[in-house]
């Protein structure tokens, strides 16, 4: 598959962008356990152009992520103009690698995004989305652009089939479809029956890439086989399981499914994420921050509470390392 003159090779699994979750320690963990590519956390339009040091510093990628996509967002077609082309010179503007494609978020279910009719919002405004894409894809011209929508505002307006067509009539160069319904949110099962319907049309040439749900090998392998995404995207299942796009594609390839990490895999990876993360954001922010992510890594561990307890309260990095240690030991 490929986005532009980026090559993704056969079957690629990418990581879905995810606000607090796919930071730069993440994405780079996850391109070393396999992912094909990854997206910054969604990065708001009119934030870039305020100057906000936090939007700001969203775009901020480097070396080991690419190729990577900036996702922005947002719902004023001059600010989302000036965004594509912060995005598109992100290595001048905040450091690092930049940007290898600028993905639009028109996806987003939360009601202050798209309330105000950005993110999924946009769903109810067809005309208006093409219309800041095909800005957004002149904006910047040298630079692949691509969209991450879902399938429409609900089940009476379920557009994505017309839409993806118009969408690359402006130009994008890649579309991904999770398959929900804004007003679905994260609730029920993807259907993935129309995002094979895109794939179906003959006049769609751009890669799409089917995203929802995909949270096993065999899932991944369904998603190809029986509705002819040319690539997956994975969310939540990654969460304290990076490995899983080893998995993925290791099954692709032979049909075989790895053997669980151990315990002692588990906990080498955590130590590589925590210390990624204090690199990044340095102390106690880099321990904030990977919270979220430690407990996942441990799921599933009998009478873990209390160890639980003490690795998502502790400031201290040492004592933070030795519990890692202490899990190691005790379930070997
Ligand atoms: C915590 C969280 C944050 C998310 N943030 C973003 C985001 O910033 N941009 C985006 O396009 N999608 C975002 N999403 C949606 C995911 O990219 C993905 O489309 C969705 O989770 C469905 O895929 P999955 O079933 O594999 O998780 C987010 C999802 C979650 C759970």
């Amino acid at each position: 598959m490929k986005i532009g003159d980026i090559d993704l090779g056969e079957r690629p699994v990418l990581l879905a962008p995810m606000e607090d979750v796919t930071d730069a320690s993440f994405r780079v963990l996850c391109r070393e356990q396999g992912a094909d590519m990854v997206y910054t956390e969604f990065v708001p339009s009119d934030g870039l152009i305020r100057d906000a040091a936090k939007a700001i510093a969203k775009m901020r990628t480097s070396e080991e992520e690419a190729p990577i996509g900036i996702q922005i967002y947002g719902h004023i077609p001059e600010s989302m103009v000036e965004a594509a082309r912060m995005a598109d010179k992100a290595a001048e503007i905040a450091g690092g690698h930049g940007s290898d494609l600028v993905d639009i978020n028109f996806g987003c279910p939360v009601s202050k995004i798209a309330g105000r009719g950005a993110g999924s919002g946009m769903m109810r405004e067809p005309d208006k989305m093409v219309a800041i894409t095909k800005a957004v894809v002149e904006a910047v011209p040298d630079k692949p652009v691509t969209v991450k929508t879902r399938l429409g505002w609900d089940d009476n307006s379920k557009i994505i089939v017309e839409l993806a067509e118009r969408l690359q009539d402006v130009g994008i160069k890649a579309l991904t479809v999770h398959g929900r319904t804004r007003c679905q949110l994260y609730k029920g099962e993807a259907d993935w029956t129309l995002i094979g319907k895109i794939k179906e049309n003959p006049r769609m040439h751009i890669p799409i890439i089917g995203n929802g749900d995909i949270n096993s090998p065999q899932k991944a392998k369904e998603a190809f086989g029986r509705y002819g995404v040319d690539g997956i995207m994975v969310g939540r299942a990654t969460f304290g399981r990076p490995w899983i796009f080893k998995e993925i594609k290791h099954f692709l390839r032979t049909g075989e499914l790895l053997p669980e990490p151990s315990v002692a895999e588990r906990v080498a990876l955590a130590k590589r994420h925590l210390g990624l993360s204090l690199a990044l954001k340095g102390q106690p922010r880099g321990i904030f921050e990977m919270r979220r992510h430690l407990s996942c890594y441990f799921k599933g561990l009998p009478d873990f509470k209390e160890t639980r307890m003490k690795m998502v309260t502790t400031t201290d990095v040492d004592e933070l390392y030795g519990i890692l240690d202490y899990i190691c030991t005790r379930y070997v």
